[in-house]
């Protein structure tokens, strides 16, 4: 559910090709065909476009010759679970929600109940946070933030964002939303995040410099911001009696490493970013107080397309070098690595939020998945399949020397947890986005690159 229907709703004079790129954009699956005033005329959905496109038909023609003229309709003036119920006994993966003048005010999706599910599974009740909680997350104009802040607003949470907008604004178009607050500033003025925490239930800290080479480039600045704050925050946190802190961690703690590595392995990290966040999690943990429930997870590396887009990612790099240069370098290629999609991170943190406190508190998980972890050189062969012509060179030089096959399954066995999406998926998703939605054509602005906007 949403407040901006404008990515959900197109008018009835758009062509097929207008309604594919907005249901492309939004990742409902569909489109509500509208008059001006918002008036619903029709629906289309993906699989009604794909199911036609086998007849060749022609994109330029308006939607109106494709579009249900009489959709599935949830009515506005009824509660929010007997809507969800209608949805679950429709055959329907999204519905619009109307006023009694045929209007689209809203919408209910699959996630929107699935999500109930997740819920409602669970033992106990218990100190979750759940929708219309008040959720800050630091960092939440970031490549993970923007993404998560998204989900959080989606599914009916109340956020705030702290960010001190280090890379640029593209991410604040989805701020733009009543549920949301973004305040510009610094976490690691101990003002400001007592005047963020005010009324909070749960943090998600994201707010760091990322990256070895961009920690690199300033040590101090570098501490302050990554460690400092950090446990600033969670002191205050602990003042305000906020009840749930989630900090991302990353598998670089691990740095090199022979073995599959688990959450209790010895940590080996490479770089000052690892040993920041090794400290930073020795703090959180040392905490044990019974109203506050800390969690650690251990990110995988991160890949796909988010609001604020990161293309020093090596899975984004790839891809998008490939797509627009139609060569990548591949440095060493030996090396494991675990990956994961931004899609499935704010899954992952989700799931973490609406636990019982039980499971999660005190806790380190790695968040990803067993099947996704590859050796450098398998990513490049994934790309050379998907990215037509594209000239792989391995020059003998290695640049990064972290090695690490990470186990995930503590998450899956304790919270259920599992991806959803894969690399593959990110390589088709950027390819798109390139290509056909003329997207990212300036990949080689500094604003995609943490290093590059920070010297
Ligand atoms: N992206 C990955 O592959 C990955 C992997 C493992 C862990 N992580 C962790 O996830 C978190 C988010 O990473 P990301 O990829 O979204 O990075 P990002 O650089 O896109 O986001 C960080 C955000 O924090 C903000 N920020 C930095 N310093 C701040 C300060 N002093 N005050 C307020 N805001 C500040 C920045 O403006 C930025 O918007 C980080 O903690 C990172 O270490 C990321």
């Amino acid at each position: 559910m949403m407040d901006n229907l404008s990515e959900i709703i197109i008018l009835s004079s758009a062509t097929i090709e207008e309604a594919i790129k907005k249901i492309d954009l939004n990742g409902k699956r569909g489109v509500f065909i509208c008059e001006e005033d918002k008036n619903l005329v029709g629906i289309i959905m993906d699989s009604d476009i794909r199911r036609l496109s086998l007849k060749n038909i022609n994109l330029q023609t308006s939607v109106k010759t494709i579009m249900k003229t009489t959709p599935f309709c949830i009515p506005e003036d009824i509660s929010l679970k007997k809507k969800k119920q209608m949805l679950i006994d429709s055959d329907k993966v999204l519905a619009p929600i109307v006023n009694k003048h045929g209007c689209v005010v809203d919408y209910l999706w699959l996630d929107d109940i699935l999500e109930d599910f997740r819920i409602f599974t669970k033992e106990s009740i218990d100190n979750r946070i759940l929708p219309s909680q008040k959720v800050l997350v630091i960092g939440g104009a970031g490549y993970i933030g923007s993404v998560l802040v998204d989900k959080l607003i989606r599914r009916g949470y109340v956020v705030r964002v702290l960010d001190i907008l280090l890379y640029g604004k593209d991410s604040l178009q989805i701020m733009q939303n009543s549920n949301v607050e973004f305040i510009r500033g610094d976490c690691r003025d101990s003002d400001v995040i007592k005047q963020v925490l005010e009324g909070i239930d749960a943090v998600i800290h994201l707010g760091e410099i990322v990256g070895d080479p961009a920690c690199d480039i300033n040590e101090s600045f570098t501490i302050e911001t990554n460690f400092s704050a950090t446990n600033m925050i969670l002191e205050q946190c602990l003042k305000k009696n906020v009840k749930r802190l989630i900090f991302a961690s990353s598998c670089s703690v691990y740095g090199q490493n022979n073995i599959t590595v688990v959450e209790e392995s010895t940590l080996n990290p490479v770089s000052l970013y690892a040993r920041c966040k090794i400290e930073s999690e020795k703090v959180i943990l040392s905490y044990r107080c019974e109203h506050f429930c800390p969690t650690i997870l251990r990110l995988a590396t991160v890949h796909g397309r988010s609001f604020r887009q990161r293309f020093d990612l090596i899975v984004n790099l790839l891809t998008i070098k490939a797509i627009a240069e139609k060569k990548i370098q591949i440095f060493g290629g030996e090396q494991w690595r675990p990956f994961i999609s931004v899609q499935d991170v704010c899954l992952g943190i989700l799931s973490v939020l609406q636990a019982n406190s039980v499971k999660v508190e005190n806790k380190i998980f790695n968040l990803g998945d067993s099947r996704q972890n590859f050796q450098i050189s398998q990513i490049a062969s994934f790309i050379k399949r998907q990215v037509l012509d594209v000239e792989i060179e391995n020059p003998d030089k290695i640049s990064d020397n972290r090695n690490y096959n990470v186990s995930f399954d503590k998450i899956k066995q304790e919270l259920g947890f599992t991806t959803e999406f894969t690399i593959e998926d990110t390589i088709e998703e950027l390819t798109k986005a390139y290509s056909r939605d003329k997207l990212f054509q300036d990949y080689n602005d500094p604003k995609y690159y943490n290093v590059r906007s920070l010297k």
